[in-house]
């Protein structure tokens, strides 16, 4: 299965981050990278530099192999209108545009094959993730193709949980971002400096999670192996896995997520 040229409609943001990562991870040459963008970040001028084509004739468009949707939700059909009549019959059409079905996209797109990819913006860095849905194996398998070297991938079995991995997965940096927040905010009511405090929280958590990614064991097992009973780690995770714990508070969060979700879907 031939998967290149690969076609980004829209390198904003996440475009430009997947582009630039397969770039960078030797998985896709930088000249079999065409990019539509109105207005090219430094990424995208840098990719252009290497070989990519920024903003070519339409003609250049029917030689994508693979087409990756990366617009906001709100303007994917314009860009479907615009572009579809340009690519070739047999492209497949890989969307990130969250909450965008893929029947809807399959119509826009003139019956071509379609996948659903829904990454974190860690694919930058290539330790993304990237919750993966189409109906075909074969759209399935180009998908995961695509997004392997960038991202630890995740084969979902329906498409209607797309919002829950949306609201585990892709809104979860964002969880991370505000864990650390409120461990600096406590060791400041503790005494510590703010600075102290933000430079303390931020690293424990890359350290843990550099232990996590290195480790077999699961999280469990390894908070398990930091608690000593009767410890001060044991009082602070009576609080924090209490009733009114980060549990149900977590629960809580990632149902709001998923309200919201089918709410703008
Ligand atoms: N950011 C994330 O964490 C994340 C995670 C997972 C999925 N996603 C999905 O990724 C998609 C893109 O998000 P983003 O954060 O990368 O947004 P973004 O930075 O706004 O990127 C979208 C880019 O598309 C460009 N664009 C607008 N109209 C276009 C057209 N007619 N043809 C081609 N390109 C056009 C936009 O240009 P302008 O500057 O002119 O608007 C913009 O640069 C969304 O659907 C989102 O749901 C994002």
């Amino acid at each position: 299965m031939t998967m290149t040229p690969v076609l980004f409609l829209g390198a904003g943001r996440m475009g430009a981050a997947i582009a630039a990562g397969l770039a960078e991870a030797g998985a896709v040459r930088a000249d079999d990278l065409i990019l539509i963008e109105p207005h090219p970040g430094p990424d995208v001028a840098a990719l252009a530099r290497r070989g990519a084509r920024l903003n070519p004739g339409r003609d250049v468009l029917a030689q994508a192999r693979t087409v990756v949707l990366a617009v906001k939700p709100q303007m994917w059909r314009a860009v479907a209108e615009t572009y579809a009549p340009h690519l070739a019959a047999d492209a497949r059409i890989v969307s990130i545009a969250a909450g965008v079905r893929t029947d809807a996209l399959g119509k826009a797109f003139g019956g071509r094959p379609v996948a659903r990819v829904m990454p974190t913006t860690a694919v930058a860095v290539g330790k993304g993730v990237a919750s993966i849905w189409a109906a075909d194996p074969r759209d399935r398998a180009a998908a995961r193709a695509l997004f392997a070297p960038l991202a630890h991938v995740v084969d979902l079995p329906d498409e209607d949980l797309m919002d829950a991995a949306t609201a585990v997965s892709g809104s979860g940096p964002a969880y991370v971002y505000a864990l650390v927040e409120a461990m600096a905010e406590a060791g400041v009511a503790a005494g510590l400096s703010a600075t102290a405090a933000a430079e303390l929280a931020r690293a424990t958590v890359i350290g843990a999670a550099a232990l996590m990614e290195k480790s077999p064991e699961t999280p469990e097992a390894l908070r398990i192996q930091v608690t000593s009973p009767g410890g001060t780690t044991a009082a602070a995770l009576q609080v924090l896995q209490g009733e009114t714990g980060l549990g149900p508070l977590m629960t809580a969060a990632v149902a709001a997520a998923v309200a919201r979700a089918r709410e703008l879907g």
